[in-house]
C-alpha cells in the first residue's frame, strides 16, 4: 500500500497535466475530514440517501428479497455506515436474515463502524473486509454466497470516470446471478449553485480535505509541501456533469518528497487534478446500466429529487 501510494504519487505528479489520486484521501484525518463534510449544510447527498432509506426501507427490503429467502448485504465503501445502520436496523426488526459485509479501504472507519454495529446489534451477523473494491470482489468469490444485495452508495461512483465506471459495473455484473441486486447511489443533475456549492463549503471542510493529501504526502512520503501556497478550487460543467476538484499552485515553486528522492516542479498557477464527482441524469444513469450489462428495476427518490438509489439486476 506504502509502495503503491509512493508510486503513484510519483506517476500522478510527474504527468501532465499533473493528478494525485481521490482515494488517498481516506487516512485517518481525511476521514474525519469528511464525516464533517457529511454533517454540512451544503453537502445534501448524505441527507439525501438517509431520506430515501428512511422513508422507503420496507420496499427496500421487499426489492432485496422478494421472497424472503436470506442474503449476504455487501457494502462496497462502507464509511461509518450512518445511512446503512437505519436499512439494518429495520431488516433486523423485520427479522430478515442476512449477513452484513461491509468493505472499506479505510481499516480505521471500518473498525468504527463494526464497533459500533456489534454494540447496537449483538444478534447482527458481520463481515468487514478492509481492502479496495476489485480485490474485496475477487476474496468475496471464493465464498459461497446466498444471494448477493450489493450496495454502492453515497454516489461513491462519481468517482469514476465513464469508462471506469462501465468497467468497474460490468466486473460487479460478471460476479452476480438474476437472483443478486445491485442498489447503487447516484448524484442527480439540479441547480449547478447547488451542485458547486457542496464543493464549496462556507467552512472551508473541503478545502482542507482536498489540502489534506499534501498533508498526507508530507508525513508519510517526507515531502516539503507549503499548504498555505495552494488553493482549493473546485468547477461544476452543468453539460457534463463533471464537478472537478484541483488544487492550483499560486507561485511558481518547487516541491521535494523525500521518499520518491525528487523534486517537483509546478507553474504559477499550475492545477493539480484532485477529484472527480461525477452528476447523472436520468438518461445518463439508463446509458450506464445498459452499458454495463443491467437493467434498471426501481428508481428510488428522496423528497427534493436531488439523488436516487437506483436498484439494478442483470439484464
Ligand atoms: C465520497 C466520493 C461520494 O465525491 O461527493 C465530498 C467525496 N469530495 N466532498 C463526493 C467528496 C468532496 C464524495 N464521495
Amino acid at each position: 500500500m506504502d509502495k503503491q501510494f509512493a508510486e503513484d504519487v510519483r506517476k500522478g505528479l510527474s504527468a501532465e497535466p499533473k493528478y494525485l489520486h481521490s482515494k488517498y484521501f481516506y487516512n485517518e484525518n481525511g476521514d474525519r475530514l469528511f464525516q464533517k463534510i457529511m454533517e454540512l449544510d451544503e453537502y445534501y447527498l448524505t441527507n439525501s440517501e438517509y431520506d430515501i432509506f428512511e422513508n422507503q426501507k420496507s420496499e427496500l427490503l421487499e426489492y432485496f428479497s422478494p421472497d424472503g429467502r436470506r442474503f449476504d448485504l455487501i457494502e462496497l465503501g462502507a464509511g461509518d455506515g450512518y445511512k446503512t445502520i437505519v436499512l439494518i436496523s429495520y431488516f433486523l426488526q423485520k427479522q430478515a436474515e442476512f449477513t452484513y459485509i461491509p468493505v472499506d479501504i479505510s481499516r480505521n472507519v471500518l473498525k468504527k463502524l463494526s464497533n459500533t454495529l456489534t454494540g447496537n446489534f449483538p444478534s447482527l451477523e458481520i463481515h468487514p473486509v478492509n481492502d479496495e473494491y476489485f480485490h474485496a470482489l475477487e476474496e468475496l468469490n471464493k465464498v459461497d454466497f446466498d444471494r448477493k444485495v450489493i450496495l454502492f452508495l453515497g454516489s461513491n461512483i462519481g468517482n469514476f470516470r465513464e469508462d471506469q465506471a462501465i468497467l468497474f459495473l460490468s466486473h460487479l455484473a460478471a460476479d452476480m446471478t438474476h437472483d443478486d441486486r445491485l442498489l447503487i447511489g447516484f448524484d442527480l443533475k439540479k441547480d449547478p449553485d447547488i451542485i458547486l456549492n457542496a464543493y464549496n463549503d462556507r467552512e472551508g471542510v473541503t478545502r482542507d480535505f482536498n489540502l489534506n493529501l499534501l498533508t498526507r504526502i508530507n508525513e508519510e512520503l517526507d515531502g516539503d509541501f507549503d499548504l498555505t501556497l495552494f488553493k482549493h478550487y473546485p468547477t461544476y460543467n452543468p453539460q457534463t456533469g463533471e464537478t472537478v476538484s484541483y488544487l492550483v499552485s499560486m507561485k511558481d515553486q518547487h516541491v521535494r518528497i523525500g521518499a520518491l528522492d525528487e523534486i517537483f516542479h509546478f507553474n504559477e498557477w499550475e492545477p493539480v487534478f484532485m477529484e472527480v464527482s461525477q452528476k447523472y441524469s436520468l438518461p445518463d444513469i439508463e446509458r450506464l446500466a445498459v452499458n454495463s450489462g443491467f437493467s434498471i428495476e426501481m428508481n428510488f427518490f428522496d423528497k427534493r429529487e436531488f439523488f436516487t438509489d437506483s436498484l439494478w439486476v442483470l439484464k
